[in-house]
Protein backbone atom coordinates (compact mmCIF):
# COMPACT_ATOMS: atom_id res chain seq x y z
CA UNK A 1 0.00 0.00 0.00
CA UNK A 2 1.30 3.48 -0.71
CA UNK A 3 1.32 6.39 1.55
CA UNK A 4 -1.74 8.68 0.98
CA UNK A 5 -0.63 12.06 -0.19
CA UNK A 6 0.29 14.52 2.63
CA UNK A 7 -0.59 17.33 0.19
CA UNK A 8 -4.41 18.27 -1.40
CA UNK A 9 -4.65 17.67 -4.92
CA UNK A 10 -4.80 21.27 -5.45
CA UNK A 11 -3.23 21.18 -9.10
CA UNK A 12 0.27 22.97 -7.93
CA UNK A 13 2.66 22.08 -4.89
CA UNK A 14 2.41 23.28 -1.58
CA UNK A 15 5.29 25.70 -0.42
CA UNK A 16 6.13 26.20 3.36
CA UNK A 17 8.86 28.40 4.46
CA UNK A 18 10.29 29.00 7.91
CA UNK A 19 12.61 31.15 9.57
CA UNK A 20 15.76 29.32 9.79
CA UNK A 21 17.18 26.38 7.39
CA UNK A 22 17.51 23.94 10.30
CA UNK A 23 13.62 24.48 11.14
CA UNK A 24 13.52 23.61 7.43
CA UNK A 25 15.64 20.76 7.55
CA UNK A 26 13.41 19.58 10.28
CA UNK A 27 10.23 19.89 9.33
CA UNK A 28 11.40 17.83 6.09
CA UNK A 29 12.78 15.11 8.49
CA UNK A 30 9.01 14.82 10.58
CA UNK A 31 7.84 14.46 7.05
CA UNK A 32 10.07 11.28 6.15
CA UNK A 33 10.08 10.14 9.89
CA UNK A 34 6.15 10.49 9.77
CA UNK A 35 6.15 8.46 6.23
CA UNK A 36 8.47 5.36 7.22
CA UNK A 37 6.60 5.28 10.76
CA UNK A 38 2.86 5.42 8.44
CA UNK A 39 4.33 2.95 6.00
CA UNK A 40 7.69 1.41 7.32
CA UNK A 41 7.98 -0.53 3.46
CA UNK A 42 8.37 2.94 2.04
CA UNK A 43 10.38 3.52 -0.98
CA UNK A 44 12.61 6.73 -0.42
CA UNK A 45 14.07 8.87 -3.29
CA UNK A 46 16.88 10.64 -1.75
CA UNK A 47 19.49 13.61 -2.70
CA UNK A 48 23.25 14.65 -1.47
CA UNK A 49 24.68 17.77 -1.65
CA UNK A 50 25.11 20.10 1.46
CA UNK A 51 21.63 20.91 1.94
CA UNK A 52 20.70 17.52 2.84
CA UNK A 53 23.22 17.48 5.90
CA UNK A 54 20.88 18.72 8.79
CA UNK A 55 17.95 16.63 7.58
CA UNK A 56 19.92 13.02 7.84
CA UNK A 57 21.50 14.55 11.15
CA UNK A 58 17.57 14.68 12.40
CA UNK A 59 16.71 11.28 11.01
CA UNK A 60 19.70 9.33 12.66
CA UNK A 61 18.35 11.46 15.56
CA UNK A 62 15.45 10.57 15.73
CA UNK A 63 16.90 6.84 14.61
CA UNK A 64 18.57 7.04 17.60
CA UNK A 65 16.29 7.77 19.85
CA UNK A 66 13.79 5.13 18.27
CA UNK A 67 10.85 7.70 17.17
CA UNK A 68 11.73 5.61 13.25
CA UNK A 69 13.42 2.88 11.72
CA UNK A 70 14.56 2.46 8.26
CA UNK A 71 14.78 -1.16 8.67
CA UNK A 72 11.47 -2.02 6.19
CA UNK A 73 12.50 0.86 3.86
CA UNK A 74 13.65 1.06 0.21
CA UNK A 75 15.87 3.82 -0.95
CA UNK A 76 17.04 4.92 -4.68
CA UNK A 77 19.41 7.80 -4.55
CA UNK A 78 19.52 10.29 -7.59
CA UNK A 79 22.66 10.51 -8.86
CA UNK A 80 26.50 9.50 -9.09
CA UNK A 81 29.68 10.47 -10.71
CA UNK A 82 31.01 8.99 -13.67
CA UNK A 83 34.55 7.08 -12.91
CA UNK A 84 33.66 7.39 -9.21
CA UNK A 85 33.22 4.09 -7.31
CA UNK A 86 31.34 3.79 -4.82
CA UNK A 87 34.30 3.65 -2.35
CA UNK A 88 35.89 6.70 -3.91
CA UNK A 89 35.91 9.46 -0.67
CA UNK A 90 33.96 12.00 -3.53
CA UNK A 91 31.38 9.70 -4.83
CA UNK A 92 27.76 9.96 -3.97
CA UNK A 93 27.89 6.42 -2.29
CA UNK A 94 30.24 7.80 -0.13
CA UNK A 95 28.41 10.78 0.97
CA UNK A 96 25.15 8.95 1.79
CA UNK A 97 27.36 6.33 3.83
CA UNK A 98 28.79 9.02 5.90
CA UNK A 99 25.94 11.01 5.89
CA UNK A 100 23.08 8.93 6.63
CA UNK A 101 23.67 5.00 5.57
CA UNK A 102 26.38 4.00 8.15
CA UNK A 103 24.09 5.51 11.63
CA UNK A 104 20.64 3.78 10.03
CA UNK A 105 19.36 0.48 9.97
CA UNK A 106 18.69 0.15 6.66
CA UNK A 107 18.73 -3.69 5.64
CA UNK A 108 21.40 -4.61 3.46
CA UNK A 109 20.94 -4.29 -0.13
CA UNK A 110 18.17 -1.65 0.69
CA UNK A 111 20.04 1.33 -0.18
CA UNK A 112 20.30 1.62 -4.46
CA UNK A 113 22.98 4.19 -5.88
CA UNK A 114 23.69 4.21 -9.98
CA UNK A 115 27.24 2.76 -10.66
CA UNK A 116 28.99 5.64 -11.84
CA UNK A 117 31.98 2.75 -13.11
CA UNK A 118 29.79 0.48 -15.18
CA UNK A 119 31.50 -0.02 -18.43
CA UNK A 120 28.12 -0.01 -20.16
CA UNK A 121 26.53 2.83 -18.40
CA UNK A 122 23.68 3.19 -20.96
CA UNK A 123 22.61 -0.38 -19.80
CA UNK A 124 22.94 0.90 -15.96
CA UNK A 125 20.87 3.43 -16.94
CA UNK A 126 18.25 1.47 -17.85
CA UNK A 127 18.86 -1.43 -15.17
CA UNK A 128 18.62 1.42 -12.81
CA UNK A 129 15.25 3.15 -14.60
CA UNK A 130 13.98 -0.54 -14.53
CA UNK A 131 14.54 -1.39 -10.64
CA UNK A 132 13.29 1.81 -9.48
CA UNK A 133 9.92 0.57 -11.41
CA UNK A 134 10.22 -3.01 -9.60
CA UNK A 135 10.53 -1.47 -6.73
CA UNK A 136 7.09 -0.02 -6.92
CA UNK A 137 8.00 3.46 -7.98
CA UNK A 138 9.58 6.41 -5.26
CA UNK A 139 6.86 6.90 -2.87
CA UNK A 140 8.72 9.82 -0.84
CA UNK A 141 11.43 12.18 -3.78
CA UNK A 142 13.84 14.26 -1.34
CA UNK A 143 15.23 16.63 -3.82
CA UNK A 144 17.66 19.45 -3.49
CA UNK A 145 18.05 22.62 -5.91
CA UNK A 146 20.99 23.60 -8.13
CA UNK A 147 21.36 27.21 -8.51
CA UNK A 148 20.43 26.64 -12.05
CA UNK A 149 18.02 25.05 -10.79
CA UNK A 150 18.92 21.18 -11.15
CA UNK A 151 17.21 18.57 -9.91
CA UNK A 152 18.80 15.70 -9.69
CA UNK A 153 21.89 16.26 -12.04
CA UNK A 154 19.00 17.31 -14.35
CA UNK A 155 20.81 20.17 -16.08
CA UNK A 156 18.95 23.34 -17.79
CA UNK A 157 17.69 21.88 -21.18
CA UNK A 158 17.05 18.66 -19.59
CA UNK A 159 13.60 17.79 -21.17
CA UNK A 160 10.66 16.74 -18.80
CA UNK A 161 9.78 13.56 -19.56
CA UNK A 162 13.74 12.36 -19.22
CA UNK A 163 14.66 9.23 -17.80
CA UNK A 164 17.75 8.12 -15.81
CA UNK A 165 20.52 8.42 -18.33
CA UNK A 166 24.21 9.86 -18.59
CA UNK A 167 24.70 13.56 -18.32
CA UNK A 168 27.08 16.04 -18.68
CA UNK A 169 27.57 18.24 -15.78
CA UNK A 170 28.08 22.43 -16.56
CA UNK A 171 30.67 24.47 -15.58
CA UNK A 172 28.55 26.36 -12.59
CA UNK A 173 27.42 22.71 -11.52
CA UNK A 174 30.80 21.68 -11.13
CA UNK A 175 32.72 24.94 -9.37
CA UNK A 176 29.72 24.31 -7.20
CA UNK A 177 31.05 20.85 -6.46
CA UNK A 178 34.21 21.48 -6.11
CA UNK A 179 34.36 20.85 -2.11
CA UNK A 180 34.42 17.37 -2.18
CA UNK A 181 37.83 17.00 -4.45
CA UNK A 182 41.21 18.25 -4.67
CA UNK A 183 40.68 21.05 -7.19
CA UNK A 184 37.95 21.96 -9.39
CA UNK A 185 39.40 20.33 -12.25
CA UNK A 186 39.19 17.03 -10.76
CA UNK A 187 34.99 17.45 -10.25
CA UNK A 188 34.07 14.72 -12.82
CA UNK A 189 32.27 16.17 -16.20
CA UNK A 190 29.30 13.77 -16.14
CA UNK A 191 26.98 11.73 -13.97
CA UNK A 192 24.35 9.26 -13.95
CA UNK A 193 20.71 10.79 -12.96
CA UNK A 194 17.18 9.50 -12.65
CA UNK A 195 15.45 11.74 -15.17
CA UNK A 196 13.05 14.81 -14.65
CA UNK A 197 10.40 11.91 -16.07
CA UNK A 198 11.87 9.47 -13.33
CA UNK A 199 11.14 12.15 -10.39
CA UNK A 200 8.09 13.24 -11.50
CA UNK A 201 6.52 9.74 -11.40
CA UNK A 202 7.34 10.29 -7.67
CA UNK A 203 3.72 9.77 -5.43
CA UNK A 204 5.22 12.36 -3.50
CA UNK A 205 8.36 14.82 -3.80
CA UNK A 206 9.55 17.21 -1.28
CA UNK A 207 12.34 19.65 -2.52
CA UNK A 208 14.36 21.46 0.42
CA UNK A 209 15.85 24.86 -0.44
CA UNK A 210 17.69 26.78 1.64
CA UNK A 211 19.78 29.70 1.81
CA UNK A 212 19.68 33.08 -0.49
CA UNK A 213 22.18 31.34 -3.64
CA UNK A 214 18.97 29.30 -4.42
CA UNK A 215 16.61 31.94 -4.39
CA UNK A 216 16.70 32.87 -7.97
CA UNK A 217 15.84 29.20 -8.75
CA UNK A 218 13.39 28.72 -6.34
CA UNK A 219 11.56 31.64 -7.59
CA UNK A 220 11.48 30.78 -10.94
CA UNK A 221 10.49 26.81 -9.86
CA UNK A 222 7.89 28.32 -7.91
CA UNK A 223 6.11 30.72 -10.06
CA UNK A 224 8.35 31.65 -13.38
CA UNK A 225 7.24 29.91 -16.92
CA UNK A 226 7.49 26.14 -16.67
CA UNK A 227 10.42 24.78 -19.02
CA UNK A 228 13.81 22.82 -19.44
CA UNK A 229 15.73 26.04 -18.32
CA UNK A 230 14.74 25.55 -14.91
CA UNK A 231 14.22 22.27 -14.72
CA UNK A 232 12.69 22.38 -11.00
CA UNK A 233 9.91 23.97 -12.55
CA UNK A 234 9.14 21.06 -13.80
CA UNK A 235 7.45 20.35 -10.22
CA UNK A 236 4.77 23.06 -10.84
CA UNK A 237 2.97 19.68 -12.53
CA UNK A 238 3.12 17.89 -9.83
CA UNK A 239 0.17 17.83 -6.98
CA UNK A 240 2.15 15.91 -4.52
CA UNK A 241 4.80 17.84 -4.56
CA UNK A 242 5.82 20.25 -1.68
CA UNK A 243 8.52 23.33 -1.17
CA UNK A 244 10.10 23.53 2.13
CA UNK A 245 12.56 26.51 2.49
CA UNK A 246 13.91 29.02 4.57
CA UNK A 247 13.13 32.77 4.15
CA UNK A 248 16.52 33.16 2.37
CA UNK A 249 15.31 30.74 -0.45
CA UNK A 250 12.29 31.70 -0.85
CA UNK A 251 12.84 35.66 -1.03
CA UNK A 252 12.08 35.82 -4.55
CA UNK A 253 8.70 34.74 -3.53
CA UNK A 254 5.88 36.49 -2.35
CA UNK A 255 3.17 34.32 -2.00
CA UNK A 256 4.14 32.25 0.75
CA UNK A 257 2.71 30.54 4.18
CA UNK A 258 4.72 30.59 6.61
CA UNK A 259 6.09 26.72 7.86
CA UNK A 260 3.30 25.32 9.65
CA UNK A 261 0.38 25.33 6.93
CA UNK A 262 0.60 24.56 3.40
CA UNK A 263 -1.11 26.54 0.38
C1 LIG B 1 22.58 15.69 -5.53
C2 LIG B 1 21.50 16.41 -6.18
C3 LIG B 1 21.63 17.86 -6.51
C4 LIG B 1 21.69 18.73 -5.26
C5 LIG B 1 21.87 20.19 -5.65
C6 LIG B 1 21.99 21.08 -4.44
O1 LIG B 1 22.20 14.36 -5.30
O2 LIG B 1 20.51 15.82 -6.45
O3 LIG B 1 20.56 18.24 -7.33
O4 LIG B 1 20.52 18.57 -4.53
O5 LIG B 1 23.01 20.33 -6.44
O6 LIG B 1 23.19 20.80 -3.78
P1 LIG B 1 23.53 21.50 -2.40
O7 LIG B 1 22.55 21.02 -1.42
O8 LIG B 1 24.92 21.05 -2.09
O9 LIG B 1 23.43 22.97 -2.63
Amino acid sequence: MRPEPEAAITGRPGLLVFDHAAEAAAHVGQIIADTLNRTPHTVLGLATGMTMLPVYEWLLTAKRDGRLSFSQATSFNLDEYIGLGAAHRASFATAMRRMLFDGSDFAPGRTHLPAGTTIDLDKEAARYEAAIRAAGGIDLQLLGIGRNGHIGFNEPGSAFDSTTRVVTLTEATRLANRGDFPGSQDVPRQAITMGIGTILRSWRIVLLATGSAKAAAVAHAWSGVPGPSCPASALQGHAAALFVCDRDAAAGISDWQHGGGSR
